[in-house]
């Protein structure tokens, strides 16, 4: 926890770009209520050049922020930015958290908030997962599953040179795009990585009839909150792991270390996402 120097609050937010639809200032800030901290969380709009955002951590650090979460399109960035980064974040490529210091450190909670929320999910998650897509967004779903234990991953991506390098990284299998639906009797996860159905984006075209009985679906996308693809998932009796869960879980590590004191992920802290995400019509 950053000391709170003559009562200032403690100062945190989120850095991307465009990042007024983040619902992560709503997470801190419900949880800061909770909890009583004296605190903020806003949104920062940084351009996306490197120099941009470097100039503007230079400056949020100067400014006393304790840290900031990161998001598209500067996870990179955040990486370049420092040369003290989690073995997770180096091995993603990528880092989501960045806490200020003399020497500022790089992390990644996106990889433990797919964990997590697969965990709130089921305790016994399975040994084989497909994954769908093969960009950034894949190699943290790919880590978090091979620390959940999933031996046999494959990948499916619509450019198969991009999930050749995957699989070659992360010692994974390479599935067709156009097999996606052929290898789905055998596996226990299913997650989408790519920003098919999403709000404006057409839908993942693909059906579930011959997934196995008790797999999980999972999609990082939370706009619509309910996919095309996790609607499918329910229809035949599956259990789904949303993109707000993930969002949800990868807060945690952030106000812990911020802001100190708990940080409790829960239907209330939903419901207050879930009535956002409705006003703006986006669930
Ligand atoms: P992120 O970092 O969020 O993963 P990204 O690197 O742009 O974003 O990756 C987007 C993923 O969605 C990619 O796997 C992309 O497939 P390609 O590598 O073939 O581009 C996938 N994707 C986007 N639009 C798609 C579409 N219309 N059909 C199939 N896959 C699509």
């Amino acid at each position: 926890m950053v000391e709170k120097k003559n009562n200032t609050p403690i100062l945190a937010g989120v850095v991307g770009w465009p990042v007024g639809h983040s619902l992560s200032p709503l997470i801190h800030g419900t949880w800061a209520k909770r909890a009583g901290v004296n605190g903020y969380y806003i949104p920062v709009p940084v351009a996306p050049d490197y120099d941009d955002f470097a100039v503007a951590m230079d400056a949020l650090k100067t400014l006393g922020f304790a840290g900031v979460n990161i998001t598209i399109p500067h996870k990179e960035h955040a990486l370049r930015y420092t040369s003290e980064a989690s073995d997770a974040a180096r091995r993603a490529g990528a880092a989501n958290m960045l806490t200020f210091g003399e020497k500022s450190y790089a992390d990644n909670s996106d990889i433990t908030g797919f964990t997590e929320a697969v965990r709130a999910t089921s305790s016994a998650p399975g040994q084989s997962a497909l994954v769908l897509g093969a960009g950034g967004a894949a190699r943290g779903v790919v880590l978090a599953l091979q620390s959940l234990g999933f031996a046999d991953i494959a990948v499916a991506n619509r450019t198969r040179a991009k999930s050749e390098e995957l699989a070659k990284t992360f010692g994974l299998s390479v599935a067709d795009w156009e097999d996606r639906t052929k290898v789905l009797e055998n596996i226990d996860l299913l997650v989408n990585t790519t920003s098919l159905g999403m709000a404006g984006q057409p839908p993942l075209e693909i059906d579930l009839a011959d997934l196995k009985p008790g797999a999980l679906v999972a999609d990082i996308v939370y706009a619509p909150l309910e996919t095309p693809l996790l609607k499918a998932a329910k229809a035949s009796g599956h259990k789904t792991v949303d993109g707000l869960a993930m969002l949800m879980h990868q807060a945690v590590p952030g106000f812990k270390t911020w802001f100190g004191g708990e940080a409790v992920v829960d239907d209330a802290l939903r419901a207050v996402l879930v009535e956002d995400l409705n006003k703006r019509g986006g669930a």
